[in-house]
C-alpha cells in the first residue's frame, strides 16, 4: 500500500523542442495541475554519459529550469530538482547494479543505438538504465510517464523492484508503466525519424524558444508530399500527418476534427497555407513561454533557489528510502 507518486526526468541537454513539450512537459503540467503528487528531475548525471562541456552543462541546467518553469511547472505544486544534488541516486544505483546482469543490460535497444557510433563505450552509458531505475525507486514512484522509447527501461526498474523486494523484503511499490499511446512528433525534415535534440540537421525540429520568424521558416520547409489536401494518415502521409498531430496535441482537438476544419481551405503549393495556419497556433502557444523564459533566465538567483528548495524536498524522501535500503541489505 503505497501512495500514488509520479516521477519523470529530462536531460539538461540543449533546448527543449516541441516533441519534448508535447510528449512530456505538457503532460507533466496536466498531472501537476490535477493535484497529483509529482516529482520532476533534471537528470544531469544521465547527460554526462556522452562527452560534455562543463560550462555548457551548468548553463543548460539553469536554462532547463527556466524553461520548465516558463512552460508551467509550478515549484509549489511539483518537486523540481537537479538529480546530482541528491547523493543517494548514485548510491542506490550501485545496489541495483548488484541485482542485474551484464547480459540483461546488453539487450536494451537504446544502448545498442547510442553505442553504435562510438569507438569506446563509456561504462556509464551501459549502466544508464540502472541509474534510471534508482531515480524511480528512490522516490517509491508508482507512475512513470515516459515515451515509448523508454518503456523497456521502466520494465527494468519494475524487475529490479520485484527482485529487491523478494530478496530483502517489501520495500518498493510496483510501478505502473503507462505506455504513451500518442503519436511521437517527427522530424520536420525526415518524418520517418522522431524529432530529437540529438538530430544535428537544422530546421528538423521546432524549439520551444524559437522566435516566430524562425518557427514559420522551419514550418514552411517541412517535408510533406505533392497532395494538397490535409489528411491524417500517419503511415501513408507521414509529413502532413505529423503537422496534424502537432496541431491536435496543441489544441486538444482530434486529428479528424482538424482535417475537417481545414477541408475548404485552399492550401496552396506544398500545403503552404495550412503550414501558416499551424504556425499561428504554435506561435500563440510558444510566445508567452518564450517571454516568461527571458524574464526568468535573468533571475539566476531565483532559479537556484527553486532548485535548492527542490533538492531539500527530494532529499527528505530519498533519505528515508536509502535508510531503509541500507538496513535491509545489511550495511
Ligand atoms: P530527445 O530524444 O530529444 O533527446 P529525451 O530523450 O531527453 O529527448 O526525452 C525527454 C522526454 O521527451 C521523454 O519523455 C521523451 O519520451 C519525450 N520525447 C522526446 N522526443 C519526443 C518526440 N519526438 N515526440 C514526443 N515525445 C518526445
Ligand atoms: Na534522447
Amino acid at each position: 500500500n503505497y501512495p500514488k507518486r509520479i516521477f519523470s526526468g529530462i536531460q539538461p541537454t540543449g533546448n527543449l523542442h516541441l516533441g519534448n513539450y508535447l510528449g512530456a512537459v505538457q503532460k507533466w503540467i496536466q498531472l501537476q495541475d490535477n493535484g497529483e503528487n509529482v516529482i520532476w528531475s533534471i537528470v544531469d548525471m544521465h547527460s554526462i554519459t556522452l562527452p560534455h562541456d562543463p560550462k555548457e552543462l551548468s548553463n543548460n541546467i539553469l536554462k532547463m529550469t527556466a524553461t520548465l518553469l516558463a512552460c508551467g511547472i509550478d515549484p509549489k505544486k511539483s518537486i523540481l530538482f537537479q538529480q546530482s544534488t541528491v547523493d543517494t541516486h548514485a548510491q542506490l544505483c550501485w545496489i541495483l547494479g548488484c541485482l542485474t546482469s551484464f547480459t540483461r543490460l546488453a539487450r536494451l535497444p537504446q544502448f545498442k543505438e547510442k553505442s553504435e557510433t562510438l569507438k569506446s563505450i563509456p561504462l556509464s552509458l551501459y549502466i544508464y538504465p540502472v541509474l534510471q531505475a534508482a531515480d524511480i525507486l528512490l522516490y517509491k514512484a508508482t507512475d512513470v510517464p515516459v515515451g515509448q522509447d523508454q518503456v523497456q527501461h521502466i520494465q527494468l526498474a519494475q524487475e529490479l523492484a520485484i527482485k529487491f523486494n523478494k530478496k530483502f523484503g517489501n520495500t518498493f511499490p510496483s510501478i505502473c508503466v503507462v505506455e504513451d499511446a500518442s503519436q511521437r512528433i517527427k522530424s520536420l525534415r525526415d518524418p520517418s525519424k522522431k524529432m530529437s535534440k540529438s538530430d544535428q540537421t537544422s530546421k528538423s525540429r521546432l524549439d520551444i524558444l524559437d522566435k516566430p520568424e524562425i518557427l514559420i521558416e522551419k514550418l514552411k520547409k517541412a517535408v510533406t508530399d505533392f497532395t494538397s489536401k490535409v489528411t491524417y494518415e500517419p503511415e501513408k502521409r507521414p509529413g502532413v500527418s505529423n503537422l496534424v498531430t502537432i496541431h491536435s496535441m496543441l489544441t486538444g482537438k482530434s486529428p479528424d476534427q482538424i482535417c475537417s476544419e481545414v477541408e475548404g481551405l485552399d492550401t496552396g503549393k506544398y500545403l503552404l497555407i495550412y503550414k501558416l495556419v499551424l504556425a499561428d497556433v504554435i506561435v500563440e502557444k510558444l510566445n508567452p513561454i518564450r517571454e516568461e523564459f527571458s524574464r526568468l533566465i535573468r533571475e539566476p538567483a531565483y532559479l537556484q533557489e527553486v532548485l535548492r528548495n527542490g533538492t531539500e524536498r527530494a532529499t527528505e524522501i530519498a533519505s528515508d528510502s536509502w535508510c531503509e535500503v541500507r538496513n535491509k541489505i545489511g550495511f
